[in-house]
């Protein structure tokens, strides 16, 4: 770019970034190539979203999903957008939506060697008043030798190939890791193309600000409402923290990627087991906190770690700065040994 011009001649797009960083571990390009499939149905969503109140896009679809959740027109376009690009991008062989109650196994003349499980459009709830909502995915390999199937989506987080999520807040943003750490990338809407505008993002240390649905605080664990006493009433002389909900994940946790602090979901004795799903929702945004020097947990262990049993499990969800969390892990040990 030079000083006198507004136009900068040589922007990193997603593509041109990922296919450097293919070529230097030496891949084959079926990873761009699905890459941009699935990116192409995010510019896709992101125009759904911006265009949702006059296509007579709000409201309810009229089922509940397999998971419980009310489904909303949105919800459906956007999966159909997200299943049908992958599946016809030649790279996929097993595709898992919240949305779909089984997993997609792709045409076996069109399968690849990815897995997808994605959450299409996050934070559903929020699509009717305007808040951010946004879209999440993570991404393995397929390592059995069987016929793809569910099974090949029943893998730990630790084997992600690459995770990532779309914001559509008051721009399009999307983060991306394929373990060399985080990069965000912004629709540039002129040209329907995503520009790197931060590379290698680290989240603070610690940060001031906590994150989750007060409304449950009935219903919480002792050591939840124990860390959020202590958060607006510290007794060590520093300042409170501040409170934000926005009540969609990806925004929660992109804030907190953004600004440090932590973000819970919860389990509690409505929800034993949370109310986030680990395929989907709570190991991509792991896989991308902990690459950006963040933790993820379920208060007894990695979430990276847990072995998932089926594809639409939940897990408790607590991630953030590493001081923060490890704050909050010490208050639950001291609660539950
Ligand atoms: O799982 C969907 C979701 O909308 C998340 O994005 C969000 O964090 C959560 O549900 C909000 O749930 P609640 O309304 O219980 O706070």
């Amino acid at each position: 770019m030079t000083d006198q011009s507004p136009f900068d001649t040589d922007v990193i797009t997603m593509t041109r970034f990922v296919l450097e960083e293919g070529r230097k571990a030496g891949g084959t390009g079926e990873f761009n190539q699905m890459l941009t499939a699935l990116l192409c149905s995010i510019k896709a969503i992101s125009l759904a979203v911006r265009k949702a109140g006059l296509a007579h896009l709000y409201g309810l679809a009229g089922n509940v999903n397999v998971t419980g959740d009310q489904v909303k027109k949105l919800d459906v376009l956007s999966n159909d957008m997200v299943t049908n690009m992958l599946k016809s991008s030649f790279t996929t062989c097993v595709l898992v939506s919240e949305e779909d109650e089984n997993a997609v196994i792709v045409d076996l003349d069109k399968q690849g060697k990815y897995v997808v499980c994605f959450d299409p459009l996050d934070g559903s709830s929020n699509i009717d008043c305007l808040e951010s909502i946004g879209t999440i995915f993570a991404i393995y390999r397929k390592v059995s030798t069987e016929s793809a199937s569910e099974k090949d989506a029943l893998q730990p987080g630790i084997n992600m190939a690459a995770a990532g999520y779309a914001l559509y807040g008051s721009a399009t943003l999307v983060a991306l890791t394929t373990g060399q750490g985080v990069n965000f990338f912004m629709l540039d809407p002129g040209i329907g193309e995503f520009i790197l505008v931060d590379r290698n993002v680290k989240i603070k240390k610690k940060g001031k600000i906590f994150s989750l649905n007060e409304g449950y605080a009935k219903f919480f664990d002792p050591a939840v409402t124990e860390y959020v006493q202590r958060k607006k009433f510290p007794e060590d002389g520093s300042a409170p923290y501040g409170a934000r909900y926005v009540g969609s994940m990806v925004a929660d946790v992109h804030r907190t990627i953004k600004y440090g602090g932590i973000f819970m979901y919860p389990a509690n004795s409505k929800s034993p087991k949370g109310k986030l799903r680990l395929l989907y929702e709570c190991n991509p945004m792991a896989f991308i906190v902990e690459q950006a020097g963040g933790i993820a947990t379920t208060g007894t262990q990695r979430i990276l770690e847990v072995q998932p049993e089926t594809i639409h499990q939940r897990v408790p969800f607590f991630v953030g700065s590493p001081d923060d969390v490890q704050e909050f892990l010490d208050i639950y040990k001291k609660h539950h040994g």
